[in-house]
């Protein structure tokens, strides 16, 4: 069972944070999966605070948008860059975001995968989860096989997206993401969820059966997850006191992974 940790949102970004910095501390050539969104931005604004030391580390981002030019600034390629790249020092030959450019979109996925498998795969994957359930892109009906590919964004996800844009129709229609199968090879996933508008989806993960139609249910067959909620997310959790107990009193102490 993952390790539900349910604490104020600052909380869990300092824990997130000082768990990061001390995986790279102790692995520099650490392989990081990197999530776009709201969600990990204070995450990588702490471990830019924290000085720690990614310059021979990597990064992988989970999806990317499809006909965006890498230039806008929606596009994940710039919101990495600017997000990870930049902000917490990695060397921009180390980082690597799957291309949403239409001329080469037949060889996008194979060749993300390609990066992953040589750098000796992903050490621990940073999460969101979607209101709809998704992880990454991979929106409800995903195989749980399923590699980094071409995907049609559900409309929620760009009902829940067009914020960033100017309007709804501005939304890409498709993105390139990660495969769920891709995702759950990383050694450690560590979701983050914070808000209410994410409590429905977070029960549905961590609680529900495991079903294509919630992707983000393909954790519970990971063995090593670690899910950050604030008491807001984890407000419709049936378990909730269980988790805090469990939490509480984890064997070995309270580290991450
Ligand atoms: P958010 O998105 O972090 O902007 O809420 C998460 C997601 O859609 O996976």
């Amino acid at each position: 069972m993952a390790d539900v940790v349910i604490l104020p949102q600052s909380e869990l970004v300092t824990l997130a944070a000082e768990y990061i910095g001390s995986l790279v501390h102790e692995k520099p050539e650490l392989v990081l999966g990197v999530a776009t969104g709201s969600t990990p931005l204070q995450l990588y604004q702490q471990l830019a605070r924290s000085g720690a030391d990614f310059s021979r580390a990597s990064a992988f981002a989970l999806d990317e948008y499809v006909g965006l030019p890498e230039s806008h600034p929606e596009s994940y390629t710039r919101v990495i860059d600017t997000q990870v790249t930049r902000q917490l020092g990695f060397q921009p030959e180390r980082v690597h975001v799957p291309s949403g450019n239409h001329a080469t979109l037949a060889t996008a996925g194979p060749e993300f995968e390609a990066k992953i498998r040589a750098a000796g795969g992903i050490d621990v994957q940073i999460l969101g989860i979607g209101t709809n359930g998704h992880v990454g892109f991979n929106e409800p009906g995903s195989s749980f096989a399923s590699r980094t590919r071409v995907q049609v964004l559900a409309e929620q996800t760009r009902i829940d997206n067009s914020r960033f844009f100017d309007s709804l129709e501005s939304v890409p229609r498709h993105c390139v993401t990660q495969g769920i199968g891709t995702i759950l090879e990383a050694r450690h996933l560590l979701l983050l969820a914070f808000g209410k508008q994410k409590a429905a989806a977070v029960r549905a993960a961590l609680e529900g059966p495991v079903s294509s139609l919630v992707p983000a249910s393909a954790i519970q067959l990971h063995p090593r997850v670690s899910v950050l909620l604030d008491e807001d997310a984890a407000s419709e959790l049936a378990m909730a006191e269980y988790y805090r107990y469990a939490w509480q009193n984890k064997f070995g102490g309270q580290v991450l992974g």
